[in-house]
């Protein structure tokens, strides 16, 4: 953990997060497959999604979607290379061709980490490909993409809780923070 000393000023409550899911769950569900075999596939970038997904999925899951789950992870190209070089450090090794995916991430910031990720899932022919995203900061956008369910939009601050991490730390947080270093 860095030395510099901070606080953290919470923004969204558990309550506010735990209504809000259940919205973006219904506008999930009401766009899902139907059919009794219309399973969809729930991807998560590691490491950040994973307090949304679990909650995401189990709300899915009250909603009668059936799904099967996977993660992705992105990492830089390694030192000395230019920033911005993505390149897969886990792949999913389920079969996504023809089928209904949603891909979930904390935050989209940048871009470039679901632009990365949105079309090396889209070479894999999936028949519908949708995105999901926690919280949008898009005042830092590069890449042009943009999410199809959006929890909430925040402005350029750096933020904590709920899977969202500084230094690793504060994930487990129920409720989302703006991290205010001291002066
Ligand atoms: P890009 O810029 O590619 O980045 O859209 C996406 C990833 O950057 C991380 N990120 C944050 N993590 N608080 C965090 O804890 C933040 O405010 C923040 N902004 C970006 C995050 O891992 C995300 O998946």
């Amino acid at each position: 953990m860095q030395n510099k000393p901070f606080s953290l000023k919470p923004i969204l409550s558990e309550a506010d997060i735990h209504k809000r899911t259940a919205e973006i769950a219904d506008r999930i569900a009401r766009d899902c497959p139907k059919s009794a075999d219309g399973e969809i596939v729930v991807i998560g970038l590691l490491k950040g999604s994973f307090v949304f997904m679990a909650d995401m999925v189990r709300l899915l899951h009250a909603r009668g979607i059936s799904l099967v789950i996977d993660f992705m992870s992105v990492s830089s190209y390694g030192s000395g290379t230019a920033p911005g070089q993505l390149a897969l450090s886990k792949d999913i090794s389920t079969d996504v061709g023809g089928r209904f995916v949603l891909l979930m991430d904390d935050i989209l910031d940048t871009g470039n980490t679901l632009y990365f990720v949105h079309n090396r899932l889209a070479s894999l022919k999936p028949a519908v490909l949708k995105t999901c995203v926690f919280l949008d900061k898009p005042e830092r956008r590069k890449a042009d993409f943009h999410a199809d369910y959006v929890g909430y939009t925040v402005p350029d601050r750096f933020v904590v809780g709920y899977g969202l991490d500084y230094d690793n730390r504060f994930r487990e947080l129920p409720y989302v923070a703006v991290v205010q270093f001291d002066k």
